[in-house]
């Protein structure tokens, strides 16, 4: 079943190009536009929410933080993401005119079905973004919108992950054209970069022997932190969960404009830091952080698109991945992260597939 590969996450993680496609694919009509074809929601609907709520665990978690800002882009509403065990025990303010985003790739999180059973006792909307058809989060939901990633067996996700992602550009282009807070022009010009995306994937799997030469060098390291602005804030923590979870490496992750509220008094000689780069906007924001970074002493490995360059000059090395617009960088930027934390947790003879005390789907509170 392994098809050749050592571990059911490197598969997986080799998978994703024809996870996004298929989840693109899906909701694609030939006149370049997004279908729902199966989700009820209507345009007046969309136009009513004064809110969005994306609630989640784990990695799922981790895309709504990607989902929250793309989706407050591009359609111009308020969205909160919260983490399900927190979500369930505070009267948040849902009412029905919330747009309720559950975010599974089991579908069997329980945390994440109580949440969603309370969300809908308040009256709001459920849509829910799931990856096994039929499970109870997607019974439950008045919507669903799955992501087409094929069985995961890893307990650390990947291809749900990114596929996830793909979910919150679709809903957010969706939102926003039909709310008319995004010009054509964006939107068309979004979808052809989510098209290029499994091809841009595939082209990163090329660094695979230079990411693995890393993890040679660096998985004797006790900590890890991972830290970006913006979107790839989202990504840094996804990033710091893959490589505790199957490393056992203290991994923190924590945005980068934060760090020297505190955070940065850890960071001493040998320290190893990933700084994702990946946002132009704030490209130059990101270099002064890694400049402060070294001068604590730490190693730093920068994750930055192809063409700039400027890192280098601050960043003991640099990961590139291919250019693209800034919203979808996430996708890619994850991808060295996830194997990186793969050959790490290979050099350390763990249990890659199924690490210890973690299983695939929490149904327990
Ligand atoms: O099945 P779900 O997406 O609801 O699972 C949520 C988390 O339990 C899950 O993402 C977990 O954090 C993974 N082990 C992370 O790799």
């Amino acid at each position: 079943e392994k098809e050749g590969y050592e571990h059911f996450m490197l598969k997986e993680i080799h998978e994703q190009p024809k996870g996004i496609q298929e989840t693109l694919v899906r909701r694609l009509n030939e006149d370049g536009t997004i279908n729902l074809d199966g989700i009820s929601m209507t345009k007046e609907d969309i136009e009513n929410f004064d809110k969005v709520y994306i609630v989640a665990c784990g990695t799922a978690y981790h895309a709504g933080l990607v989902g929250k800002l793309v989706i407050e882009k591009m359609a111009r509403v308020p969205v909160e993401v919260d983490i399900a065990s927190e979500f369930r025990y505070r009267d948040p303010f849902v009412d029905e005119k919330t747009l309720f985003i559950a975010i599974s790739q089991s579908g069997e999180t329980l945390d994440t079905l109580a949440a969603l059973r309370e969300a809908k006792r308040k009256g709001a909307r459920i849509l829910s973004v799931v990856n096994v058809v039929g499970s109870s989060v997607a019974r439950e939901s008045d919507d669903v919108f799955y992501t087409w990633a094929g069985p995961e067996i890893a307990v650390a996700s990947t291809k749900a992950y990114t596929t996830q992602l793909i979910c919150m550009y679709l809903i957010g282009l969706y939102m926003g054209s039909t709310k008319g807070t995004i010009e054509k022009d964006y939107y068309t010009q979004v979808l052809e970069e989510l098209k290029l995306l499994p091809e841009k994937v595939e082209k990163l799997f090329g660094e695979e022997d230079q990411i693995a030469a890393l993890a040679k060098k660096y998985h004797r390291k006790d900590q890890v932190f991972y830290v970006g602005r913006g979107l790839d804030s989202g990504v840094s923590y996804e990033g710091s969960l893959k490589l505790k979870e199957i490393s056992y490496i203290n991994s923190f992750a924590i945005a980068a404009g934060e760090l020297k509220h505190g955070t940065i008094a850890l960071m001493e000689e040998e320290t190893l830091v990933f700084a994702l780069a990946t946002q132009d906007f704030l490209y130059e924001k990101m270099v002064s952080n890694v400049e402060e970074i070294k001068a604590r002493g730490a190693r730093v490995v920068a994750i930055a698109k192809e063409g700039r360059t400027e890192i280098e000059q601050v960043a003991d090395e640099v990961i590139y991945i291919p250019p693209c617009m800034d919203e979808v960088s996430p996708v890619l930027a994850v991808i060295p992260l996830q194997i990186f934390a793969y050959y790490v947790a290979k050099e350390r003879g763990c249990n890659i597939d199924k690490p210890k005390n973690l299983a695939k789907s929490v149904t327990v509170e």
